[in-house]
């Protein structure tokens, strides 16, 4: 059985790789579009792409509850460290071969200070080829970078982009990097959390569609995706 990718609402992924539950940029607490309570999350492992208060959300209340090693950039890393939290610090660039998979971290456009002010480094985005051979790629809160051309010709299976505008790529730009990086499904996130991200998922969608030999999997919070299913 593939990887499934669950979506839960803003940029909050569970990544189900085999036995392996993963969760990534969880945001519970607070958050509008999320059903699922922080307290009952399972995961061995909590991806923080970047230091805002919507990725980094329950990521320590999970981290300490579970035993789950929070993996980020190394300044995330630091501070979830220093209240506690077990971590695997990595950087832009650099991979490391988890029992789940080969996850590197690749760059992204935006800004990265963690809640209380402290430097979150770089904001980042995540490559995983799972160990069943899948290539995920989660691009994190980002602009459109031309770059995206690298990463495609990984072969993404699937990637997951945001397409809210405002903070993030919006629909048009979210277009042109699913040209860039020519994944065989992309699922769009980071919109409808709030109204100043609203946006119509299936009219983007159709567009994609139309331009591009991407399927697009318009999720709804709660929803999952199966690769290879
Ligand atoms: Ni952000
Ligand atoms: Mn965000």
């Amino acid at each position: 059985m593939g990887t499934i990718f669950t979506w839960y609402g803003h940029a909050t992924i569970g990544l189900q790789c085999g036995e392996m539950p993963l969760i990534v940029d969880p945001f519970f607490s607070g958050n509008p579009a999320a059903l699922m309570k922080a307290q009952d999350v399972r995961a061995d492992y909590v991806l923080v792409s970047h230091g805002h208060g919507d990725h980094v959300g329950d990521a320590l209340e999970i981290a300490r509850r579970t035993g789950a090693t929070v993996i980020s950039n190394f300044e995330i890393c630091g501070w979830f460290s220093a209240k506690g939290a077990k971590t695997h610090a990595q950087h832009i660039g650099g991979g490391f071969q988890y029992p789940f998979g080969y996850l590197k971290l690749t760059q992204a456009l935006h800004g990265s200070a963690l809640p209380d002010g402290s430097d979150g480094g770089n904001p980042a985005g995540f490559l995983l080829t799972t160990t069943a051979g899948e290539k995920i790629y989660l691009a994190g809160d980002t602009g459109l970078f031309g770059d995206m051309r690298l990463i495609g010709e990984e072969g993404l299976d699937l990637a997951a982009i945001p397409i809210g505008d405002n903070y993030t790529m919006g629909p048009d730009d979210a277009l042109r990097a699913v040209k860039l990086l020519r994944p065989k499904v992309v699922i769009p996130i980071h919109y409808n959390t709030f109204p100043l991200i609203r946006q119509d998922a299936h009219a983007w969608k159709q567009r994609v569609e139309a331009e591009t030999e991407t399927r697009v999997e318009v999720l709804s919070p709660g929803g999952s995706f199966a690769l290879g299913g």
